[in-house]
């Protein structure tokens, strides 16, 4: 059988790779596609960079709708990014016809109700396993391998940037903008880098999970997002002195009130295995009730990481697509008619505990005054920590740092408690609160 025709639109990061393994692997990936599989047309800005990526072979052209409008064209691989171009170009492929296949995590997150329901009309496939977690197969585990279950909570290290500078502030002791630099080079970072270490791009992959995991329409506006870059290096070694690493975690859980939908930095207990991920790595926890907790690992982003997960949506629609569209895997797991409208709750009525960290005067009877108002709150304390005050030199040796290790609690209720101890005059500096999650 002649080989299923491929279009790829930008050819950078991913687009290189995923050229590059399909060409090295072809004759294994024919032999599981039942056919083979061969990207024939590229558009990309830099015309003469990707002729040199494809050779002499494959024409190359500037302009993204001539692959659209290219009769011979199966199916279209939309690696350029970002919401705009990105978004016009999968509509128009989907209009066209063509089944689609994207790493386009931004795009889908926010536009996916648009895209899906594009695409159902027209009875073509939208694919997007390297939209979460690179290389991990999740999207497959969730939609196809978990599907007996009722999914519980998800939490997810799904942003290699901000582990990889996480793991080296840890390790190394280096600094916050040199290893963002570094993660920049190796081609982990989006094109604009504040996705990543505010958390924008983890919140976009916790989206698309959240929706395949409980039959919910893709909500990113429902999202609450909180990045890295206001943990300080203190933090990160208090919270080794009691069990704990910091890792930027995607949390999505099913609660009576509704679906919890949430990114931010997490105190993780260090026994755990997804507190030990380190660098660019990502990993998956995720709890269903008949299968319990299952565990993915892997690269979450680089070229031929993603490439890999960008082909195995290839060779599925490979196999798919002259299947009937009623036969073929929903593309939010749940068929349209079953997408539930459970509400994603407020961040104000999640129920969590807290590591907190303040800087006061270090005066008899601060610490009471402190444990007295999170009593008066119903907070219920975990353990305390005091910086002990030769670690602290100069000006600064009459302050100390008092670390508070809460038990779960309503976050409106610690939002108010908060408000109460930043106004007390010994507390000297902006509370640091980071959430803790023992993930059992
Ligand atoms: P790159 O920036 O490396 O590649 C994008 C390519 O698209 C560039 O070659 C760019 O050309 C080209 N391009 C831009 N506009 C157009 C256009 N209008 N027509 C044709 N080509 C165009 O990005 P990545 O490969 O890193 O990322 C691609 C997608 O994959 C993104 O959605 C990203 O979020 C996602 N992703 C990336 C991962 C990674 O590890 N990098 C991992 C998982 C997902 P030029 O450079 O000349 O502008
Ligand atoms: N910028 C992303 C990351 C790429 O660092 O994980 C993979 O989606």
């Amino acid at each position: 059988m002649k080989p299923i025709q491929v279009g790829l639109l930008g050819i950078g990061t991913v687009g290189s790779g995923t050229f590059n393994v399909l060409k090295r692997n072809q004759q294994e990936i024919q032999g599981r596609a039942g056919r083979g599989i061969e990207i024939t047309m590229v558009a990309d800005l830099d015309v003469a960079r990707a002729q040199s990526v494809v050779g002499p072979d494959v024409k190359v052209v500037n302009d993204a709708r001539a692959v659209i409008a290219n009769p011979d064209i199966d199916i279209v691989i939309e690696l350029i990014g970002g919401y705009g171009i990105a978004k016009a170009l999968v509509l128009e492929a989907i209009a066209a016809g063509k089944h689609v296949v994207t790493a386009n995590k931004a795009l889908l997150a926010v536009h996916g109700t648009e895209i899906f329901a594009a695409a159902s009309a027209k009875g073509v496939m939208v694919a997007f396993e390297a939209a979460v977690a690179g290389g991990i197969p999740i999207i497959k585990a969730l939609r196809e391998g978990l599907t007996a279950n009722r999914i519980q909570w998800i939490a997810g290290i799904i942003n290699g940037t901000t582990n990889f500078i996480l793991s080296e502030m840890r390790d190394k002791g280096l600094d916050f903008d040199v290893v963002l630099k570094e993660a920049q080079r190796l081609g982990y970072a989006e094109a604009d880098p504040t996705f990543d270490i505010e958390g924008v791009d983890a919140a976009h992959k916790v989206t698309l999970m959240s929706a395949i995991a409980f039959g919910i329409p893709v909500q990113f506006d429902k999202a609450y997002v909180e990045g890295i870059t206001k943990l300080g290096a203190a933090d990160i070694k208090y919270a080794e002195q009691l069990g704990y690493r910091i890792k930027l975690l995607g949390i999505t859980k099913r609660t009576a009130a509704g679906i919890e939908l949430r990114v931010h930095p997490t105190l993780v207990p260090a026994k755990r295995l997804i507190a030990n991920v380190e660098g660019a790595m990502n990993a998956v926890m995720a709890h269903g009730d008949a299968v319990g907790t299952t565990l993915y690992y892997g690269k979450g982003a680089g070229s031929e990481p993603t490439a890999s997960a960008v082909i195995a949506d290839l060779v599925d629609i490979t196999r798919l697509h002259t299947a009937d569209a009623a036969q073929r895997v929903p593309h939010l797991a749940f068929q349209p008619d079953a997408i539930s409208n459970t509400p994603v709750v407020a961040m104000s009525e999640v129920v969590t505990s807290y590591y907190l960290r303040l800087r006061v005067a270090d005066e008899a009877g601060v610490l009471a005054k402190v444990t007295g108002l999170l009593a008066e709150a119903g907070i219920s304390i975990d353990a305390v920590l005091q910086r002990e005050a030769d670690e602290i030199s100069g000006e600064a040796a009459t302050q100390t740092d008092v670390i508070i290790l809460t038990h779960d609690c309503v976050e409106a209720k610690m939002d108010a408690a908060l408000a109460q101890m930043q106004a007390l005059p010994t507390v000297l500096q902006p509370i640091t609160r980071i959430r803790k999650e023992e993930l059992a």
